[in-house]
């Protein structure tokens, strides 16, 4: 695992932003996974301006979103499709077709799972795979528990996420229960991750996530086991760390 200390949050989505540009020039067709929240949209505001500036083409990059809301359809605006549209997609040459999102609303939960699994499989599983940390250590909305599901699912999002996502919502009532999610073992098939964490409030589950036990309670402590991630926090998200971990200066990764 390679720890990136960044100096804020500006500088984390721009060191994020030059991982995922030089993986799409040695691989042009990249399989890239996505992810929501708060914490990436720096980097996809930086992706952005590389590809108005001429420097970056999504032409034949495939990407795969971590998880979608179960019940919101992909118009509403709180939507993982909405954001990824908004905030991404609209603004670079992904090829429509090149896109995918697990359904918010499908007829057949279990079929709709089964054929994301097998829809990452038949692009050749993913390259690069994009992740956040909730408070609480969930990656995707894999969140603590006994027990962690392997691949997509539907799943019940814990109380402290409800809470925490109330502030894209009008009121905490109106955050969906449940969402559809890549599970761990999704996540951690992908060949490289790059996990980004920002802010002070996210500084325990980093800490736990990285210098903790691996277990089920902390679901990023999983990524303790995986070959190849690189870690980018800034300043305040790196404040628990025990320093004892190596830190580098650059998003180099395996
Ligand atoms: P955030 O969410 O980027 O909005 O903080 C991260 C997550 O919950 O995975």
């Amino acid at each position: 695992m390679k720890i990136v200390l960044a100096r804020d949050y500006q500088h984390l989505s721009r060191l994020g932003a030059s991982l995922v540009t030089r993986a799409i020039k040695q691989k042009p067709n990249l399989v890239l996974g996505l992810a929501t929240g708060e914490t990436p949209l720096g980097l996809y505001q930086e992706l952005v301006k590389l590809y108005r500036q001429g420097n970056l083409d999504f032409s034949r990059v495939v990407t795969f979103n971590l998880d979608e809301y179960y019940g919101l359809p992909p118009d509403d605006p709180h939507s993982y499709h909405y954001y990824m549209e908004t905030n991404f997609f609209k603004h670079v040459n992904l090829r429509r077709e090149n896109v995918h999102l697990p359904p918010g609303r499908p007829e057949n939960v279990v079929a709709a799972c089964a054929a994301y699994e097998a829809a990452i499989a038949a692009a050749g599983g993913i390259d690069l795979q994009i992740l956040g940390i909730g408070q609480n250590g969930h990656i995707g909305f894999n969140e603590p528990g006994a027990a962690l599901n392997a691949t997509t699912h539907l799943v019940d999002l814990a109380p402290e996420t409800i809470l925490a996502n109330a502030r894209f919502f009008s009121c905490v009532e109106e955050v969906p229960r449940r969402a559809i999610s890549m599970g761990i073992g999704t996540i951690m098939k992908a060949r490289r991750i790059l996990l980004l964490a920002s802010g002070e409030d996210k500084a325990l589950a980093v800490a736990q996530a990285l210098e903790g036990p691996v277990t089920t309670r902390v679901p990023a402590s999983l990524l303790q086991l995986h070959p190849c991630v690189t870690v980018i926090l800034d300043r305040a998200a790196a404040g628990q760390l025990n320093g004892k971990t190596n830190r580098e200066e650059e998003p180099v990764c395996c």
